[in-house]
């Protein structure tokens, strides 16, 4: 393996591959070898732009940390994120389709029951949601636990907004729910409202030199949970949003599109009076059973 050139580089690094004793191991990186030299080759890549990729790759690794995944959200506006989530989450027609996790995610939440308020504070028009899961032969599914997350009305979630007092962050706009007999969930939160993902970092100055802007359209983020049920991760996207032909994650899909109705003060679904407008939405979930394929 000496005098190496541009036309047995490759051959050279696929061969050093041949102790790996993990299958599947061997196949990704022989693979990422053949495209990363092939992408170098189409594009002629200089040594100048090859030191500007470390460069963003190390400023990416810099700014991430336990609060901030600047290397998701850099799949993510690459469409990467999009592509594993569709690859791996066909399912048959007829249950609800799967989209992007996105960074926002916190476990321990808190329990909600029927109607209550996740909002915990968080600033927005009120907002009643509510709906059913159900099986794809319309059967309703009892206990499923629901995670809902979302952004308040200026397009931060909880977890960006500066710790409490105490140091810890304040669980806001997000909560944990089960569904009813019926299948059924309820609470009240906030209207959801587009924000731009965080562009203050690396990813964002590669948007704005590529020309592309950092929103996403108002959306309601859900974890869905239920014992031989396939985990479903999804948004509901708010109908109408200037934003959902141009996500700058690639998350939307037609079928999660749903409208947010807009009702003048008056008596919310809950029962209880609510004196400024609000929003109710209605929408329904269908869980694809575990090991069915699309
Ligand atoms: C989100 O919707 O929370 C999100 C998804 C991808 C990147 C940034 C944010
Ligand atoms: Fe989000």
């Amino acid at each position: 393996m000496r005098n190496l050139n541009e036309d047995t580089i490759t051959q050279a690094v696929i061969a050093s591959l041949n102790g790996c004793r993990d299958e599947r191991l061997h196949t990704v990186i022989t693979s990422l070898v053949q495209h990363l030299h092939s992408f170098a080759r189409e594009t002629k890549l200089t040594e100048a732009e090859w030191q500007a990729a470390i460069a963003f790759l190390t400023a990416t690794g810099h700014i991430t940390d336990d609060k901030r995944q600047e290397f998701i959200l850099l799949s993510d506006v690459l469409g990467l994120s999009t592509l594993v989530t569709a690859q791996n989450h066909a399912k048959p027609a007829g249950c609800t389709e799967a989209t992007v996790f996105g960074p926002f995610y916190v476990t321990g939440s808190p329990e909600y029951r029927s109607f209550d308020d996740i909002s915990n504070g968080a600033r927005g028009e009120p907002c009643f949601v509510r709906g059913q899961v159900r099986a794809l032969d319309g059967k309703a599914i009892t206990n499923a636990l629901l995670e809902v997350w979302q952004a308040d009305e200026d397009g931060h979630y909880d977890v960006q907004l500066p710790p409490g007092d105490n140091g810890a962050v304040e669980h806001r706009a997000r909560g944990k729910l089960r569904t009813d007999a019926d299948g059924r969930f309820a609470f009240r939160s906030i209207l959801a409202e587009p924000y731009p993902i965080p562009h203050d970092g690396p990813v964002g100055a590669l948007l704005s030199a590529l020309g592309r802007h950092p929103w996403r359209p108002a959306h309601l983020h859900f974890m869905i949970q239920a014992r031989g049920y396939e985990t479903l991760i999804t948004h509901v996207f708010r109908d109408g949003d200037r934003y959902l032909d141009s996500d700058a994650v690639f998350g939307v899909r037609s079928t999660l599109v749903a409208q947010w109705v807009r009702h003048r003060p008056g008596t919310a679904p809950d029962g209880s009076r609510v004196d400024v407008p609000y929003y109710t939405l209605d929408y329904d979930f269908v869980l694809n059973p575990q090991g069915s394929a699309a």
